[in-house]
């Protein structure tokens, strides 16, 4: 369905731009090192992320279409539904950590954020995949490659922009960045981001604060006060 050759060229200048451990890996340092009582997984797909998890996590995976069918560490709870469905459950637990990695659009994913803001727990940290496009037909809204980010890149704007009181740092992890942040459940005041939404593809390096792609600088971050 998608270029063979593009795809190939794509992956290759995402292992030339962020060289370095992969973002399982490097998932697998924040689990380490948080050790969270509730790790909170929107889009789980074939389970690789989601597996990372290990006692004494309490892991709850969400997506309408899961595919994974592993042996989990972690107690694990799969709910096949969209997040939007899962949030609107009565029962959602206090999240310690949050993996946003659904759908690649800004406002859906700003969406999540919202939805994980309200029921983060004292000192979450919430991530984002996704953040760090290649070029602009692989942030475009409609997907014409399979190396695909979306705008979720606006989602550093947001930060910027609308939400300063938080800490936010983006690790230049193949194959597509991976964005940390905490500072979570101040709220913010819910209004449209239409502004943020309309940013042109030339602003999408202009919020983004880097920390090295290296366990001693991530875990130095998560475990900083
Ligand atoms: C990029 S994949 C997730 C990959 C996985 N986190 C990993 O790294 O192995 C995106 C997943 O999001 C799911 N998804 C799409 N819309 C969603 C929604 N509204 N809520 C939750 N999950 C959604 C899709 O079904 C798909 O499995």
């Amino acid at each position: 369905m998608f270029d063979p050759a593009e795809m190939a060229r794509h992956d290759a200048e995402a292992a030339r731009r962020m060289p370095g451990p992969d973002y399982y890996t490097v998932l697998a340092w924040i689990h380490a090192a948080l050790r969270p009582a509730v790790y909170l997984e929107i889009g789980v797909s074939f389970g690789e992320s989601l597996k990372l998890a290990a006692p004494p996590t309490l892991a709850i995976g969400v997506d309408p279409d899961p595919q994974a069918d592993h042996r989990w560490r972690a107690e694990t709870h799969i709910h096949r539904m969209t997040s939007d469905g899962y949030f609107a459950r009565e029962n959602v637990p206090a999240i310690s950590l949050a993996l946003l990695d659904a759908e690649h659009l800004f406002e859906k994913t700003l969406r999540d954020f919202r939805n994980v803001e309200r029921h983060a727990a004292p000192g979450a940290v919430a991530l984002l995949h996704d953040t760090v496009p290649l070029c602009e037909r692989t942030a475009a809204r409609q997907r014409v490659t399979e190396f695909h980010t979306g705008d979720v890149w606006k989602m550093l704007a947001y930060f910027a922009l609308r939400r300063c009181e938080m800490d936010v740092v983006t690790i230049l992890t193949p194959p597509s960045g991976l964005t940390m942040v905490r500072g979570l459940g101040g709220g913010d005041d819910g209004r449209e981001e239409n502004e943020i939404a309309a940013l042109e593809w030339e602003r999408h390096q202009d919020h983004r604060i880097t920390i090295p792609n290296s366990k001693a600088a991530v875990q130095d971050w998560l475990l900083r006060q």
